[in-house]
């Protein structure tokens, strides 16, 4: 039979069990060890039963005192250990004011789309809308309604991804990943009677094997005007001013008789030349050139003859207007095309179009 001194010892056993544990995890096992269902100071309170009606009294009175006491003694404890790890994990949450702050990196523009905002802010000025057209898009838009021949050259295999649909005959390549924005023309006029005054800047796909000039997948800015009365000196005039506030103050656009282009002459102060060429959607056509940024128009590498080409333009072929159901009796158009990565390799001095997609930062964060 348990006697009121080994109640006492146990509780003493508790109260220092209590006192030395230094975690809530660590009090609860005491707490089960004693208090628990078959803890120490329960089992006693669960044999009083046994005991003679004196023996209970006494016995029954120290062992309830003995557990209110290690009750109030274990809640005690709680409460201080509970603040304790309160102010722990505060210390552990706490921020250091002294340490170094964490460097956030900023993006920024790739210089593609610098010279595209560039390019289109001019046009915006001259009071044209922005236009957009699929990446993916029918035969019909990229060639066909551009008056281009199914014989023509820019449609061959060797010219053009062509995406055939699953299942489908290998004769079918109406789709393909647009080798130009010009479509885009065509949307826009299907899309609106004229005036229209667009451009349409966007991605165009070749296969074309890379070179310091060439990529398989490049951007191009296009731009398209049908009125009343537009001429080919509207194009000239228009050119002439995109690019005085694209290159200079001192741009000039001459057209550049065969002879002189062909023997390599350039006019002093001449850093543009627009020079007679044939596309099938335009008609008078001419290719724009620029003086090349590396040789300063001697020839290299990089040009080969001394210019770069940056766009074509022309006088809208009247099979286009008439695809779209224009009338070419009462309105007229020119449209231009130009390659925004020989711009931005001009503007900028890069020597080879094959960086602007490395994504090697330390040339991209030069921009
Ligand atoms: N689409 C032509 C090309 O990618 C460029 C071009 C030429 C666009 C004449 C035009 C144009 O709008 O009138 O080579």
């Amino acid at each position: 039979m348990v006697t009121r001194v080994d109640l006492e010892n146990t509780y003493e056993k508790a109260k220092a069990a209590v006192a030395a544990a230094t975690s809530l995890q660590q009090l609860d096992q005491v707490r089960v060890e004693y208090l628990g269902k078959r803890g120490k100071i329960t089992s006693v309170l669960k044999t009083l039963g046994r005991l003679t009606p004196e023996e209970r009294k006494e016995i029954g009175q120290v062992a309830n005192k003995v557990r209110q006491n290690l009750e109030g003694d274990i809640k005690e404890k709680q409460e201080e250990l509970s603040s304790e790890e309160v102010i722990k994990r505060l210390a552990a949450e706490s921020v250091d004011i002294t340490l170094p702050g964490r460097e956030h990196v900023y993006g920024r523009r790739h210089l593609i789309s610098q010279v595209i905002k560039e390019i289109t802010d001019i046009f915006l000025g001259l009071g044209y809308k922005v236009a957009e057209g699929p990446e993916v898009e029918l035969d019909y838009y990229n060639f066909k309604a551009l008056n281009t021949p199914a014989d023509h050259p820019a449609r061959s295999l060797q010219d053009t991804f062509y995406i055939r649909k699953a299942g489908a005959h290998p004769a079918d390549n109406d789709i393909v990943l647009r080798t130009h924005t010009s479509p885009v023309q065509i949307r826009v006029m299907k899309s609106q009677k004229p005036p229209v005054y667009i451009i349409a800047p966007g991605r165009a796909f070749r296969r074309d094997v890379p070179d310091p000039t060439h990529s398989p997948m490049f951007h191009q800015v296009e731009g398209l005007a049908v009125d009343k009365g537009i001429t080919f000196g509207d194009l000239k005039g228009t050119l002439e001013e995109f690019s005085r506030q694209m290159f200079g103050r001192e741009s000039q656009v001459r057209v550049v008789a065969r002879e002189s282009f062909e023997a390599g002459i350039a006019e002093g102060g001449q850093q543009i030349r627009l020079r007679p060429h044939f596309f099938p959607f335009t008609e008078p056509s001419a290719e724009v050139d620029v003086r090349c940024f590396a040789c300063g128009g001697v020839g290299c590498r990089i040009c080969g003859s001394g210019w770069l080409e940056i766009l074509g333009a022309g006088m809208v072929d009247p099979n286009v207007l008439i695809e779209v159901g224009y009338n070419p009796e009462e309105v007229s158009g020119f449209a231009f095309g130009m390659g925004v990565e020989r711009i931005a390799m001009l503007l900028y001095g890069v020597p080879d179009i094959r960086m602007f997609f490395e994504n090697d930062l330390r040339f991209v964060k030069q921009f």
